[in-house]
């Protein structure tokens, strides 16, 4: 047995010699110690060896068993060591080639605007409100006094999912069915998409943002709607805007106005921008109709209100000289990358 055990540590210092990788030598390690291996084989024929020579056996197997192991791990370790160190090597970092550029998001120039005016509002003691994109007629025109004949009912300018149902032409909707809900006083701007079935051009598009602001309680004057606003589009355009309201027409609102600034770009003198006329429409605006409050359950005997909307992409547009609407939905980094 003894000459059985040194053949096969001779034949294990042999094979060992030509093992130069780790998967290599893990085949070894199965072959020689695995179940089926050589040390369990002469651990089963230690029974057949004569009783008083079985110790002395037993301890020359299992100093070989010692033996193989150490030998295995100590190639082991070195042999990971110089595989690591191959794979480093061929990982070396190129420090000459140029580096990566990273892409770093941010919200879209119509987001950053609304986000600029809504803070604004919200200074100023208003809170946000949101509605529905997708309406009732009730709340997108008739709670807000338009009559069943009115132009802005005309297909041509609202997008209709049924007879009933309709995408909100404004952001109006939200002032309808606030008012059915909350009791005065009542102070809130509401954000929100709108939409037209209009011919897509350089300046109008089918959907656009608007922001509806409204403020009802007892003795609310026409002085109120102008002071807000004065102080709103100073604190968006800069404390010189000169503002002027012009009598306009809104079924929702009487009196109803338009708002319009001195122009940013020529400061008056008349330009391309204001098409020479020195001013900017900027907002609709008015006395909340008597009508409209008492369709939201409110007694205009006791109560009265102003409104405002404004669409959001025409004033981007002109705080920022950006002369087609288009852009704003295109989708283009090198237009969006500027903002
Ligand atoms: N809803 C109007 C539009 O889309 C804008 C508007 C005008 C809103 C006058 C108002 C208002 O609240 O008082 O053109």
């Amino acid at each position: 047995m003894e000459n059985s055990i040194e053949a096969l540590r001779a034949e294990f210092i042999n094979e060992i010699k030509a093992v130069d990788s780790l998967n290599d030598l893990e085949q070894l390690k199965v072959k020689y110690l695995g179940k089926k291996g050589p040390i369990q084989n002469l651990m089963k024929e230690l029974k057949d060896v004569p009783q008083e020579k079985r110790p002395e056996c037993g301890k020359f197997i299992n100093d070989l068993k010692v033996y193989l192991s150490s030998q295995i791990e100590t190639l082991e370790i070195s042999l990971t060591e110089s595989e690591e160190k191959k794979q480093l090597e061929n990982e070396k970092i190129d420090i000459s080639l140029p580096g990566k550029k990273r892409f770093v998001a941010r919200k879209h120039l119509i987001s950053q605007v609304l986000d600029d005016l809504l803070n604004i509002f919200k200074e100023m003691g208003f809170s946000v409100q949101y509605g529905p994109d997708m309406d009732t007629d009730y709340y997108n025109f008739e709670a807000l006094n338009f009559s069943s004949d009115h132009p802005a009912r005309d297909m041509q300018d609202t997008f209709y999912i049924s007879s009933n149902m309709l995408l909100r032409t404004h952001t109006s909707n939200i002032q309808a069915r606030i008012m059915e809900t909350e009791k005065p006083p009542i102070r809130i701007v509401a954000p929100g998409r709108a939409y037209r079935n209009e011919t897509i051009t350089t300046r109008s598009h089918v959907f656009f943002h608007q922001i509806e602001g409204f403020f009802v309680d007892k003795q609310v004057t026409f002085a109120d709607l102008r002071a807000t606003m004065d102080e709103f589009l100073a604190k968006f355009f800069g404390p010189d805007v000169e503002t002027r309201f012009r009598p306009s027409y809104f079924p929702f609102v009487e009196p109803g106005l338009e708002l319009d600034i001195g122009c940013i770009s020529c400061k008056r003198a008349g330009c391309q921008l204001c098409k020479q006329t020195g001013w900017l429409e900027i907002l609709g605006a008015g006395m909340i109709h008597p009508e409209v409050l008492k369709n939201g359950d409110i007694d205009p005997e006791i109560y009265s209100g102003y409104a405002f909307g404004m669409g959001i992409e025409r004033i981007v547009m002109l705080k920022y000289g950006i002369k087609d609407i288009r852009l704003f939905t295109e989708n283009d980094l090198r237009f969006l990358q500027q903002f």
